[in-house]
């Protein structure tokens, strides 16, 4: 039987678990900008390679911030595949879009709010084993925060649209 104070506690462990990858993922939007990490390169499909929604600056703020936050939490190495992963994750779905000719800011469902918790997930699982409860309940509530952080951003006049 579940029980709920059990989920919460889950739900609540995979989250602390994930902060991370959470902060490295949104410092981006807010301090991003400037050279694309592709450094403006088109593909023979006539698309980019990644887009002008994958900066530099962004890489290097997201991984920073969130290296920095695990560190907080004493947590460095781990703060640091979950930050950097979080951020591969993010550029390769903007790989897969443009591959898929989906334009830079057009949404991707599911790809766009799951890139960074599946590089995240991948990288950190590199020095340890991730309970398998923290990956079905990051899988299933991102989407959902994802979504309503991205509706304040776009409130804010953070972000273009609210995806
Ligand atoms: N960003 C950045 N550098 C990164 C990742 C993100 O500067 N490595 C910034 C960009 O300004 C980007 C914003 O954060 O526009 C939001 O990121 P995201 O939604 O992933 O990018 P999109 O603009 O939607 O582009 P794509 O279609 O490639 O996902
Ligand atoms: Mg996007």
């Amino acid at each position: 039987m579940f029980n709920l104070m059990q989920v919460a506690s889950t739900v609540v462990r995979a989250f602390y678990f994930f902060l991370p990858a959470y902060i490295a993922n949104t410092l981006p939007g807010i301090f991003g900008g400037g050279t694309p990490l592709d450094f403006g390169k088109t593909l023979k499909d006539g698309r980019r390679l990644l887009g002008d929604g994958v900066t530099i600056r962004g890489f290097i703020v997201g991984v920073a911030g969130g290296t920095a936050a695990g560190a907080m939490m004493g947590r460095v190495l781990e703060g640091f595949l979950l930050s950097f992963g979080a951020l591969l994750g993010d550029a390769v779905g903007s790989f897969i879009k443009r591959r898929l000719g989906i334009e830079r800011g057009a949404p991707a469902p599911l790809l766009d709010q799951l890139n960074f918790v599946i590089g995240g997930l991948a990288l950190v699982s590199l020095v340890g084993q991730i309970p398998l409860s923290y990956i079905l309940v990051l899988l299933l509530i991102t989407p959902f925060g994802h979504l309503s952080v991205n509706i304040i951003g776009y409130k804010l006049k953070l972000k273009k649209v609210p995806w």
